[in-house]
């Protein structure tokens, strides 16, 4: 059996950091152990413009623990105004490594997103130029679709139009969560799919069946068991389309926790103890490093890591149930195992 495993520093590919007090709370989490890590725009209010972004990065970079070594890549939200010369300059600066489509309402603080999308067409055409990654949100939001459907909707509805449309684009489909989102992914050279570590754990009953489980409530929100068992399949495929995105998404205790709760599972800390178990129980540990720290770069075309993380094998490891934070506790992801596999 193996005991130890040596890959090459991971990345997170989808990561919200928020900020302020919270900001400083949750990185040492990602810092510890990710290299770099896609920054999710949509604070409030959302980074929108270059000059957005290079403010947000410099948070992020003042807040960094003494000695990490870590590369914020930023993203910023699309708008129905914005300026495609903005985020060419932006890119072509190297301050912006994706720009990030919420479909209005979908999630978390997304109402500045996108209604309609003829008004966006020439960001993404310019974007399909330069070769700048367009990173989806990959759900309708109309009500008359249940909320279950609403990614496998919206590859039909949005996602098929838009990239015909829009030839060369580059699109990551974050966060999916079902069958058809891990086949549509793998159907195309120019897409890309993340897939978070809860996704790979949970199921809807996690969230609904003896009791309600606000902490696994998330957007997308988890499917049933086949689709999980289907994404267990991908990420642990060896298939460059598929790589972490962990979509750690902190919330406090008291915004989860009641009547209208927020959407988001919180999982910077135990992320990777929890995939190195997810691998081993698909006898795929040698496609760990591929997932985490492999496919992503080679999909925005960035070099991998230089350094490394040992992963070992022992006797189960614990992490603390909360962490606290300036703002209020936040309830780390339970992944409901044993977690045999620590970085060390
Ligand atoms: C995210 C958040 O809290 O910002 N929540 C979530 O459930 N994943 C937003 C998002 O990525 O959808
Ligand atoms: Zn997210």
């Amino acid at each position: 059996m193996t005991r130890s495993l040596t890959i090459r520093r991971p990345d997170d590919w989808h990561l919200h950091l928020r900020d302020g007090a919270m900001l400083r709370a949750v990185l040492p989490e990602t810092t510890r152990h990710f290299a770099r890590a896609i920054v999710m725009p949509n604070l409030v209010p959302p980074v929108v413009t270059a000059a957005d972004a290079v403010r947000y990065r410099d948070r992020i970079l003042a807040a960094l623990p003494d000695g990490a070594a870590f590369t914020p890549l930023m993203t910023l939200y699309l708008t129905e105004d914005t300026d495609p010369d903005d985020v060419a300059t932006a890119h072509a600066s190297g301050l912006v490594t994706a720009v990030k489509l919420y479909p209005a309402g979908a999630t978390t603080n997304s109402a500045s997103g996108v209604r309609d999308f003829d008004r966006v067409r020439p960001v993404l055409e310019r974007m399909a130029e330069i070769g700048l990654p367009l990173c989806v949100h990959g759900e309708v939001t109309d009500d008359d679709i249940d909320i279950f459907d609403r990614e496998a909707v919206f590859i039909d509805r949005v996602l098929d139009p838009l990239r015909r449309a829009t030839p060369g684009l580059r699109v990551v489909m974050e966060h999916i969560t079902t069958r058809q989102g891990a086949d549509y992914a793998r159907s195309a050279p120019d897409l890309g799919a993340t897939i978070t570590t809860h996704h790979l754990v949970i199921n809807r009953n996690h969230i609904l069946a003896g009791g309600i489980k606000p902490h696994y409530y998330c957007l997308p929100v988890a499917k049933r068991e086949e689709h999980r068992l289907a994404l267990r399949a991908a990420a642990t495929s060896g298939d460059p389309t598929y790589f972490l995105g962990t979509d750690s998404a902190p919330h406090t205790d008291p915004a989860k926790l009641q009547p209208c709760g927020c959407a988001g599972c919180f999982t910077a800390p135990n992320t990777l103890s929890i995939l190195a178990e997810v691998f081993e129980q698909e006898d795929a540990l040698d496609r760990l490093e591929g997932f985490t720290s492999l496919h992503g770069p080679a999909f925005y075309g960035l070099p991998p890591n230089e350094g490394t993380l040992t992963l070992t094998r022992g006797e189960p490891v614990t992490y603390p149930d909360r962490i606290e934070t300036g703002d209020g506790p936040v309830t780390v992801f339970d992944p409901q195992m044993p977690l045999h596999w620590s970085v060390t």
